[in-house]
């Protein structure tokens, strides 16, 4: 750490005397390589943590406690002094690595400390630099074509607001550009009926993970335990493309696949539509992440937006947890060579706030409508400021191409060795995933991974994904490789 606090002043230096800052600065003293010390993770004041924490919440979850003044870089420290490389990044939201010098000086200036503390109502009394500021992310990440931003708090909040554009663009298209609610429509949404809170529904997929707000949830198919007990809207679902690897030599049923899945789509838009509660929208995730990592080609991606498009619904592209440079591009899609940009792409995590792109079309008439207390974070929007910057004056995103690689081409050759342990790798950039045998060789090996080290995250039923940071470099990868054929061999 005082390597770390040395560069952050001497950086404040370079800036005094107008010197420029090596390009490379977010080079970072980071350990050489993990550590582990305990005979188990969580370690004993871990442990010790986790009961005191369980007389207050529930702790299943909890895998160790950290300590985030001693994390660093690609690398988190729990409170035993386990040193972990972490690809797993916080549910693949960390986008710079620990403690980026960076990052940390954003609020050593006392104007940016001001943001933090004065949070305000930004629907009514936003600061004078926001609408500077949101231009500032437009002109520089937005997905072309997508023209207007709300801001959010989180992933599934996003999606929710989204969702009620949606409804609102998909009603003023039926009642026409400037007609006036009826007096019908304003009494009858007060008890939930219709015609005012209309019969309408947003399309997803079979294994799709949109968020657990009570909206989104009705869009979340990955895990029974996420959505029990709760009431969902009856709102269409269909297959998602299930790939088999490796795609070379799989093309006529992964193509069969998107076929079939498509026609469902259109099947499922008609069925609604007779039903009485007509598609307005289609969420989609670029790859379905907590679901397994499920990838579709381009050509689906391209399909659904052709029906999409056809069909006047409306396609929201969710890139919570694609978004934001960990496949390459900043935002996945861009994969994709779509006709055009979707309507709606939504973003969280690594973007440090919540939020969506939209076409101009999805902005609400009335005010009011999209709203809430804090709708989004200008101190988190200057992070994401800082963090847009280190990826292009650094350029991180060529970094996670050559680091990916690295990653990808060694998961292939760890799979071909040990092909009755693995199989399936796939992903793009870092934003890697492969899968195990079963549930239960995959929970084994990633503890395994872990006590070696080497903290990656399950997702799906069997896969292991790897969500590193966009500064995870070759040599990372290397040691991840390494650990893991280490763990293999054991097995
Ligand atoms: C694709 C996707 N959408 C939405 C969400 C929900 O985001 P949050 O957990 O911030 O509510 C997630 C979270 O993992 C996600 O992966």
């Amino acid at each position: 750490m005082r390597f770390l606090q040395a560069t952050v002043v001497s950086r404040h230096c370079a800036a005094l005397k107008g010197l420029a800052y090596p390009r490379n600065y977010a080079t970072i003293a980071e350990p050489a390589a993990p550590a582990v010390k305990t005979q188990a993770i969580p370690g004993p004041r871990s442990l010790e943590l986790k009961g005191k924490l369980s007389a207050i919440q529930n702790v299943v979850p909890v895998q160790l406690f950290a300590d985030y003044e001693k994390s660093i870089g690609n690398y988190l420290v729990d409170v035993d002094g386990n040193v972990l490389l972490d690809v797993y990044t916080q549910i693949s939201s960390i986008p710079l690595g620990y403690n980026h010098p960076r990052l940390l000086n954003v609020f050593q200036n006392e104007k940016n400390l001001k943001t933090l503390i004065n949070r305000p109502a930004l629907g009514v009394f936003p600061g004078k630099e926001w609408p500077e500021q949101l231009n500032s992310i437009l002109t520089k990440i937005a997905p072309k074509g997508l023209s207007n931003l709300t801001t959010m708090m989180c992933g599934s909040c996003s999606n929710e607001n989204a969702y009620k554009n949606i409804f609102i663009w998909y009603r003023r298209n039926q009642r026409g550009e400037n007609v006036d609610f009826t007096d019908a429509e304003m009494q009858s949404c007060m008890i939930n009926q219709p015609p005012g809170a209309p019969k309408l529904s947003i399309l997803s997929f079979n294994g799709a993970f949109h968020g657990r707000t009570l909206g989104a949830l009705s869009t979340t198919h990955s895990k029974y335990i996420h959505k029990i007990d709760v009431p969902s809207f009856d709102w269409p679902i269909a297959s998602f493309p299930q790939y088999q690897y490796p795609l070379a030599e799989n093309e006529r049923h992964n193509k069969e696949q998107d076929q079939r899945c498509l026609a469902e789509v259109e099947e499922l838009i008609e069925k609604y539509n007779k039903k009485g509660i007509p598609v307005a929208g289609i969420i989609v995730e670029p790859i379905q992440s907590e679901g397994g990592d499920n990838e579709a080609s381009p050509e689906f991606f391209q399909g659904l937006q052709k029906i999409g498009k056809q069909r006047g619904v409306a396609l929201l592209i969710d890139e919570v947890q694609t978004g934001g440079g960990c496949t390459g591009k900043i935002w996945c899609h861009e994969h994709f060579n779509l006709d055009g940009p979707p309507d709606v792409v939504t973003f969280s995590k690594k973007m440090q706030l919540g939020g969506y792109f939209h076409k101009e079309e999805f902005k609400p008439q009335q005010g009011y409508r999209v709203f809430n207390t804090w709708m989004g974070d200008p101190s988190k929007l200057l992070l994401l400021q800082e963090v847009i910057n280190v990826i292009q004056e650094e350029n991180l995103l060529k970094n996670v191409n050559i680091a990916g690689k690295v990653l990808k081409d060694g998961l292939l050759d760890l799979e071909k060795e040990y092909s009755h342990i693995l199989n399936s790798t796939r992903g793009r950039g870092t934003f890697l995933a492969v899968n195990c045998q079963n549930g239960k060789a995959r929970d084994d090996i990633v503890n395994r991974l872990r006590m070696k080290g080497i903290q990656t995250g399950g997702c799906g039923e069997i896969s292991i994904r790897f969500r590193p940071a966009l500064t995870f470099q070759e040599k990372h990868a290397n040691i991840v490789l390494d650990v893991f054929r280490s763990v293999l061999r054991e097995l």
